[in-house]
């Protein structure tokens, strides 16, 4: 699901970009290589960091 319009990111990068380290909404766009637009992502971004991962059986079904 696309997550951030502006630069094409889905739920998946923002989650891989969590796994890399990425605690903050600014962290996920530096680890994305990319920035902040219109913003309007930032609060699903940041629902998102603060929902624990889903084990590997569950997120592999998606
Ligand atoms: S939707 Fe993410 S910066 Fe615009």
């Amino acid at each position: 699901m696309i997550v951030c319009l502006c630069n094409a990111l889905t739920d998946r990068d923002v989650r891989d970009a969590a796994a890399r380290g990425a605690e903050r909404v600014s962290q996920v766009y530096r680890e994305c290589g990319c920035r902040v637009d219109c913003g309007k992502c930032a609060r699903e971004m940041r629902d998102i960091l603060r929902t624990p991962p889903r084990p590997p059986a569950l997120a592999a079904a998606e």
